[in-house]
């Protein structure tokens, strides 16, 4: 009985061993029942072992690479960042590694593959009324945030800033301040208020004088005094 499993568990063993040896170890590859050293990164098979000689290995083409150890007859086409997927070059290709590519100015990235940005995205305009409570980095959005109180922002402060305070600029308040727009000044009220009466003073003068003087010249011709009249004006 005992035996027995011995015997069935080498067998096991040798059926393991001999599965095993289909595959080839990890620095080699497969070539027609064969196993090949690999290539190093870098480079891409030129011409395959054989019974007498190892695998002749040849660089990589100008934009191609392989990153891995491999059994490969080329190498892979290096990527290229395109800026309609608002990318840009961040580290070149070189024959062992792929272009690594980032997010345009004002982009974040939203897809990456082997710390690559495959797809950004402009970031998101703040309304007016609000302010970039966080600007966005290479991975993260704008954070927009509502201005509160006596101030505003037109979307694109860091900070929302305080209504300007006419008042105690001594001017007056033209037109009051919203959350997107700041406080209009105009001239002081008192300014204002001497230039508007002493113009409405001159005006109401003038009226009065003028009706004065008609009023006399009327009476003055009523009574036929043509003479007197013409006396009064140079008077006036
Ligand atoms: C910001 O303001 C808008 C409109 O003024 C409002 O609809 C929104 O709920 C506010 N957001 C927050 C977080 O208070
Ligand atoms: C907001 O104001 C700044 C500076 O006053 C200006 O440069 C910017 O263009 C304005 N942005 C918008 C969206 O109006």
């Amino acid at each position: 009985m005992f035996a027995l499993r011995i015997i069935i568990f080498i067998t096991l063993l040798l059926l393991n061993y001999d599965l095993c040896s289909c595959q080839c170890p990890h620095a080699e590859y497969k070539i027609e029942k064969q196993c090949c050293p690999k290539c190093a990164p870098g480079n891409h098979v030129g011409w395959h072992c054989t019974d007498d000689t190892s695998t002749t290995c040849v660089p990589c083409p100008p934009l191609t690479f392989t990153d891995e150890p491999n059994g490969l007859v080329e190498c892979f086409p290096c990527t290229v960042c395109d800026a309609n997927q608002g990318l840009r070059l961040s580290e070149v290709c070189t024959r062992s590694s792929d272009t690594v590519c980032g997010p345009l100015e004002r982009f974040y990235c939203i897809k990456e593959e082997k710390g690559s940005c495959t797809l950004a995205v402009q970031y998101s305009e703040c309304n007016p009324g609000q302010y970039i409570k966080q600007a966005g980095t290479g991975s993260t959005d704008h954070v927009c945030a509502n201005c509160t109180g006596d101030t505003y922002s037109n979307g694109s402060f860091s900070s929302c800033l305080p209504h300007t305070k006419c008042e105690a600029m001594g001017l007056a308040e033209t037109n009051p301040g919203t959350h997107s727009s700041d406080s209009e000044c105009g001239d002081p009220p008192t300014a204002v208020a001497i230039i508007a009466s002493s113009v409405i003073v001159t005006l109401l003068l003038i009226t009065v004088i003028s009706v004065l003087i008609f009023k006399h010249i009327r009476e003055k011709k009523l009574s036929n005094s043509s003479g007197k009249l013409y006396s009064l004006i140079f008077v006036v």
